[in-house]
């Protein structure tokens, strides 16, 4: 490209050229994702980008999406590289400290959704704080507290718990599951690290790069985490309160094992949209041992 072509360059001609290099680098969604980074770059809302196809790109335009896509191509996330993500209709911020979070993970609020409102609820390991502002912005009788063992992931959750207006009835706390936690709760909900220590080396390198390592696995089995939550919850909830935790599509017999041998009731499997067990939910009849 001669130093006059590069001086016209139409942000079409830039979304081609970088289509091509996501392809040619094993990008999946390339087409879907250069479009996603150029809206951004050019500060056009996304569902407004063909409007702008025919524009010459200025040079801090283009060094901005050469920098995206150069990024991209090495396998970062684009929520990472965006710094946000909508999940269930809102944008939360996202860094590198928390997990991306996942579309899946809105199969636990469906399901959180379809119980009563609680007075008070708990969300154990709550990274971007998505499942807690999500469902205290459904909620606005409710309060919350939610915790995580990363003072760094908290602080993202804190942004976004203020950003959708829920910080109020919030509270954070950096904690290894129940450490310190007072008083008792209507609904635990937790999606924590479940992915094994031998399918580490098969995750896509956008998420084994550049999701926290403590947010996917604990390095084991996969469930120590659910047996640390579960083992836990029932002197955390009260009478006739429920529990909801995502898990791995392999991991539903299991983990019904543990909520049944808790002493939970109504112990179910839930599917994701594409038909894999992902959330097992419980409840809570009796009062507390
Ligand atoms: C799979 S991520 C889920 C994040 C967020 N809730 C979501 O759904 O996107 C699991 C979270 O659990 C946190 N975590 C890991 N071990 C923990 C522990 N022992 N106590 C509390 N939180 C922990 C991680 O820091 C991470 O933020």
């Amino acid at each position: 490209m001669t130093a006059r072509d590069a001086l016209s360059l139409t942000a079409r001609d830039a979304l081609v050229a970088a289509t091509g290099r996501l392809a040619a680098a094993g990008i999946d969604a390339a087409g879907g994702d250069a479009r996603a980074l150029l809206a951004a770059a050019i500060e056009v809302p996304r569902d407004r980008l063909t409007l702008h196809l025919g524009d010459v790109l200025g040079d801090e335009a283009q060094a901005r999406y050469a920098s995206m896509i150069a990024r991209r191509a090495a396998h970062e996330p684009v929520a990472k590289i965006l710094g946000e993500r909508t999940f269930w209709g809102r944008m939360f911020e996202v860094t590198p400290d928390v997990l991306d979070p996942r579309p899946e993970t809105e199969c636990l609020i469906a399901a959180a959704l379809e119980g009563a409102a609680p007075d008070r609820l708990l969300d154990l390991g709550t990274g971007s704080g998505i499942i807690a502002v999500t469902l205290l912005a459904e909620w606005p009788g409710a309060q919350g507290v939610a915790t995580d063992i990363s003072a760094a992931a908290l602080a993202v959750a804190g942004h976004n718990a203020a950003r959708h207006g829920v910080a109020a009835r919030l509270d954070l706390l950096c904690a290894d599951w129940f450490a310190g936690l007072e008083g008792s709760f209507d609904l635990i909900v937790s999606n924590p690290p479940y992915i094994a220590a031998h399918e580490m080396p098969g995750l896509a390198p956008e998420v084994r790069l550049h999701d926290p390592q403590a947010a996917l696995t604990d390095g084991a089995d996969g469930l120590t985490a659910c047996r640390a939550i579960v083992a836990g919850a029932r002197a955390h909830l009260r009478p006739g309160g429920r529990i909801l935790l995502e898990i791995g599509p392999a991991q539903g017999q299991q983990v019904c094992k543990l909520l049944t041998g808790a002493g939970f009731t109504g112990v179910r499997i839930l599917r994701d949209f594409d038909g894999r067990d992902r959330v097992v939910g419980g409840d809570l009849h009796e009062k507390p041992r």
